[in-house]
């Protein structure tokens, strides 16, 4: 029986991700510029820990209390509770989790209330083995039930803070770019509520947007996004970058998942890429510039009179993440 859920909280026109740019951490490492020395590492597979990944992708907007003011999205209790409604066993719970994660479109939705209430979900472009890790902690784990959030919920906090410190180096760099896209989700989604899609725009334009999650402390490394067709030209993609864009387009050509590298630089350092793949709610403003809302391609041209991030369709690769690292990695 499919039950549809009427969450309570704000309305927003749209839902963006991610927006503004050039968020650096504490410990500055941006001056690494391109080194022609590079060595590709191989991509490590781990046993992923789905509470662990849901720290950093997930809860900011998903929160783990359930009985937060004002939420931008369904409290993870009250996802939890429409698809283990839904879907009687593990196996189903699972796929609908993950098709949902892998692909977050309307029809694949059960909360249909939850879309115009909040906007669509932000693709995440998480992969299908961290996205299966987080389906089966939810599966697993009673997140909805009355003592999680006040009992589990920080012991689990304590389990995961000492495994990160053993995470790999792609691994780290993988959850400090989705801390990163889903804090400012999070806060960007608040601005427009306040303010709609033109107000949200100047925020995207905020250079001075200060990135203070403790996690830039936890992890050591700074962030960027960069783009082949970047909006504001300091996003612009470096000739390494270009390369990795090209790779990534590809395997999103060819139906691949696409798979993040890491590559090292100067001696110690590493620098992880992720991709940044649209979906429809990026169109509102990287979209067809006819389609756009009245006023918004006007304001984006006198913002940035060079922008190229006009003509995506949903499913496209928007540009990448570059994360840089102090190495930990051994060789
Ligand atoms: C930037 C905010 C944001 C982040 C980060 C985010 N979500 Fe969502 N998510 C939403 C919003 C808004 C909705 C409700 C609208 C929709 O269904 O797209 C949603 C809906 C969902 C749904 C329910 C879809 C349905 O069936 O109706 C699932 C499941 C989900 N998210 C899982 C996740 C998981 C797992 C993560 C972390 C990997 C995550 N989300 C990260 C904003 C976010
Ligand atoms: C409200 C309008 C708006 C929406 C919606 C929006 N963006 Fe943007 N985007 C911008 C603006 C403005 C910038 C330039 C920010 C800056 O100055 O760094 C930008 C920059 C970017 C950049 C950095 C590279 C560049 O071109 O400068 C990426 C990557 C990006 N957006 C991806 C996305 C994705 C993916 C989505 C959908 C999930 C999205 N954006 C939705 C307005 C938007």
């Amino acid at each position: 029986m499919m039950k549809k859920m009427k969450i309570i909280g704000g309305s927003s026109l749209i839902f963006l991700a991610a927006c503004t740019s050039n968020e650096t951490a504490n410990n500055d490492v941006d001056s690494l510029t391109d080194s022609s020395d590079l060595n590709r590492v191989e991509m490590t597979s781990n046993n992923y820990d789905g509470f662990q990944l849901m720290v950093s992708s997930c809860f900011s907007c998903h929160s783990p209390n359930p009985t937060i003011e004002n939420p931008v999205a369904p409290t993870l209790a009250e996802m939890k509770m429409v698809y283990s409604d839904h879907y009687e066993n593990q196996a189903d719970f699972e796929q609908a989790i993950i098709t949902f994660l892998e692909n977050p479109t309307a029809e694949n939705a059960l909360i249909s209330s939850a879309i115009e209430e909040f906007g669509l979900m932000p693709q995440m472009s998480m992969g299908q083995e961290k996205s299966a890790a987080i389906a089966k902690y939810l599966f697993q784990n009673g997140v909805e039930t009355e003592n999680w959030y006040p009992q589990q919920f920080q012991a689990e906090q304590r389990r995961v803070k000492l495994m990160t410190e053993d995470l790999s180096d792609i691994d780290r760099g993988f959850e400090y770019a989705m801390g990163t896209k889903s804090i400012l989700g999070k806060n960007l989604k608040g601005k427009l509520k306040a303010e709609g899609p033109l107000g949200a725009l100047s925020f995207c334009n905020l250079k001075a947007y200060h990135f203070t999650d403790s996690m830039s402390q936890v992890y050591d490394a700074s962030i960027r996004r960069v783009s082949d067709q970047p909006r504001n030209q300091e996003n612009t993609a470096s000739a390494m970058e270009l390369e990795i864009i090209q790779a990534f387009k590809k395997q999103l050509a060819e139906g691949e998942e696409i798979k993040p590298e890491t590559r090292e630089f100067l001696e110690g350092y590493v620098h992880g890429y992720y991709p940044i793949v649209t979906n429809e709610m990026c169109m509102k403003c990287h979209g067809d510039v006819n389609q756009m809302e009245e006023g918004v391609h006007a304001k984006i041209l006198a913002l940035y009179p060079e922008d190229k991030a006009t003509g995506y369709a949903p499913n496209q690769l928007r540009g990448i993440w570059v994360v840089a690292m102090k190495k930990r990695d051994q060789e």
